[in-house]
């Protein structure tokens, strides 16, 4: 069934696969896919693709020069309560990792459609209307800001992690998290500041988060906008990638918040 379709007719049920993180794929989820693998299969300068709903690398053009990983429809379980949702795209060059990341687009899917691209040391965004996406401004993180993302569950949380939290929310920060990675990322990216976070934890000491999909475009992002996104100890985008699938914890904000990770983190490596 076409994506349009899907979406009007309210069909976001399960679909029989598991993607290789092993999340059960929404229909949702495999028709976002095909959409972008076809255009993507048009564009020359493309040598490889990789999306987040896959299990290997597609070749697309041997003379291609960007190789793109790709998460098709992040955060695709809140289709059916109608929360915002998004597409995330990392540009690399040679290879899949962090050092070779070179631009990031993503797109969030609300009551506006927005792209942001973060390329050349400056993030832009757009907002479609008239059927083109029409520049709206540049996006600069403040210092520091008020909004705390707490990802993950929170039973699993290591100590140090939770005081983290905790000693934020006591000095007034505001917690805001949709469970779309997307819509609250680029919430604290417009508000000015604050912090999202996606911990390991005690079962998943490696977090959820995938490396190529969604942290190391977002930390591209966020360092671009004068923020940072780091580990927990080291940037984000100093984290080593073995297989395409691998996740890491992450957390992104403006500089503030991210030097108060580190100091939490620094005695817990
Ligand atoms: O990776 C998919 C995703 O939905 C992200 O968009 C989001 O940040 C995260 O998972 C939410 O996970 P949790 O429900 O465990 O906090």
């Amino acid at each position: 069934m076409k994506l349009k379709k899907i979406i009007d007719l309210g069909d976001t049920g399960k679909s029989e696969n598991e993607n290789s993180t092993g999340d059960t794929q929404l229909k949702l989820d495999i028709a976002s896919d095909i959409v972008i693998e076809k255009i993507f299969a048009t564009v020359p300068s493309i040598k490889e693709i990789v999306s987040e709903e896959q299990d290997s690398i597609v070749p697309l053009n041997e003379d291609g020069e960007y190789l793109i990983a790709y998460d098709p429809l992040d955060g695709s379980s809140l289709v059916d309560v109608n929360l915002s949702v998004g597409s995330i795209y990392g540009i690399y060059k040679n290879e899949f990792n962090a050092q070779n990341i070179v631009a990031s687009v993503y797109v969030v899917f609300g009551p506006r459609v927005e792209m942001v691209v973060a390329m050349d040391n400056c993030v832009k965004m757009y907002r479609l209307f008239d059927g083109k996406f029409n520049y709206v401004k540049d996006i600069k993180l403040s210092e520091s800001g008020i909004l705390n993302a707490t990802g993950s569950t929170q039973m699993n949380w290591p100590n140090h992690h939770r005081e983290l939290v905790n000693d934020m929310f006591k000095d007034g920060y505001y917690l805001r998290y949709s469970g779309g990675m997307v819509p609250d990322l680029h919430q604290i990216l417009l508000k000015g500041g604050g912090l999202f976070s996606y911990p390991g934890t005690t079962d998943k000491p490696k977090g959820k988060l995938r490396q190529l999909f969604e942290v190391f475009p977002f930390a591209l992002t966020y360092e671009f906008a004068g923020g940072g996104s780091i580990d927990g100890y080291k940037r984000a985008l100093e984290v080593e990638t073995t297989h395409i699938h691998d996740t890491t914890p992450c957390f992104f904000g403006s500089t503030k918040e991210i030097k108060r990770v580190l100091e939490a983190y620094k005695n817990h490596g």
